[in-house]
């Protein structure tokens, strides 16, 4: 099954084509109903591929996901453990990392600290392989990376009435800068960029010496870096299809710490964590902003998610 094609499709529209497998739209049926948070009746239609045996690594992954949201922990993790395909390994890992933490807590007996060191660091060392040590041509390849100018104006219209000249922007998974130089065009100053990838920053140098000079770009692990930077630092802190690099949500919690006025996030268009949407990790942008103090200002959800011109869903979050 090619996930990528559910997603440049959407789900809906491949649950309706008669010409797919009927399994394969079960599936769609099942992410659907994941996505309106219907999780005990998505978990029915799981089990039912389950009990076909149908592709079960991706169904014991949407498995564990709803168990999951149905607070039933413990059965998540069965899930994950029995779901380690390559593919999907490092996803399972994350999310046992973080049901482990929920169960045990801040200090869990000394059997459990180890397996979560363990899966740190087997889940950060993928991570590397994934962002770092990767070519030029991959998906996160550094040159000429959505650098057209008219669809990052067009990109940046939708937020345009939350960010004015003069505010700084903090980028986090900036890439080679793009979208940062579409903010710097319109006037934002001393912003400030995250990217894990080195050869993309000194790309970014290159193309945008006006716009690297202004700025402060952190090389490194968004992980690590966030915790280096100052609550209220920046005006506005933005996030485009980085979420899936970022292991722990903490680090996207930071955010509402760091921006004085908005979060603005474009990200997977299938926001449901019974799939996974491209990347290593899901973050519930909506329920971590649950505990903040800001409110979501508009949300956007587009149904495709066109592979080289990524714009899938899109959320603004201000201040309240
Ligand atoms: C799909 S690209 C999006 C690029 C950029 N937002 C843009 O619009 O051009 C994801 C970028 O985030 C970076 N990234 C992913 N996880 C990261 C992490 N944990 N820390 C820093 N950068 C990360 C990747 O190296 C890559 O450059």
């Amino acid at each position: 099954m090619d996930i990528q094609r559910l997603f440049d499709r959407g789900f809906a529209e491949c649950a309706k084509d008669v010409q797919l497998e009927v399994p394969l739209r079960i599936y769609c049926f099942g992410c659907l109903l994941a996505s309106e948070k219907k999780w005990s009746e998505a978990l029915s239609i799981y089990r039912a591929l389950e009990a076909g045996n149908w592709q079960l690594h991706f169904v014991y992954y949407a498995i564990g996901a709803c168990l999951d949201r149905l607070n039933r922990l413990e059965e998540a993790i069965e899930y994950y453990d029995k779901s380690y395909s390559v593919s999907i390994r490092n996803a399972c890992l994350i999310n046992k990392y973080r049901n482990l933490k929920l169960i045990y807590g801040p200090t869990p007996p000394d059997h459990i600290s180890t397996k979560l060191r363990e899966i740190e660091t087997h889940v950060r060392s993928a991570k590397r392989e994934h962002l770092v040590e990767q070519d030029n041509d991959s998906s996160h390849g550094y040159a000429n990376y959505y650098d057209n100018e008219d669809y990052i104006d067009s990109y940046l219209k939708e937020f345009e009435s939350y960010f004015e000249k003069g505010d700084s922007i903090l980028d986090v998974g900036c890439n080679v800068g793009s979208k940062l130089y579409g903010f710097y065009r319109k006037g934002c100053r001393n912003n400030g960029g995250i990217e894990i990838n080195a050869n993309a920053v000194q790309a970014m140098k290159k193309t945008y010496p006006d716009l690297y000079s202004d700025s402060t770009i952190y090389v490194g692990d968004a992980d690590e870096e966030m915790k280096k930077i100052q609550p209220l630092s920046y005006d506005v802190v933005h996030l485009h299809y980085a979420s899936a690099g970022i292991f722990h949500s903490e680090t996207i919690a930071k955010f509402f710490q760091v921006a004085r006025k908005a979060v603005f996030f474009c990200d997977g268009v299938e926001r449901n964590p019974a799939i996974l949407h491209g990347g290593l990790f899901f973050h519930d942008f909506e329920g971590i902003a649950e505990s903040t103090d800001f409110q979501c200002a508009d949300k956007l959800v587009r149904k495709k998610d066109n592979r080289w011109n990524r714009q899938g869903t899109r959320w603004i979050y201000i201040k309240k």
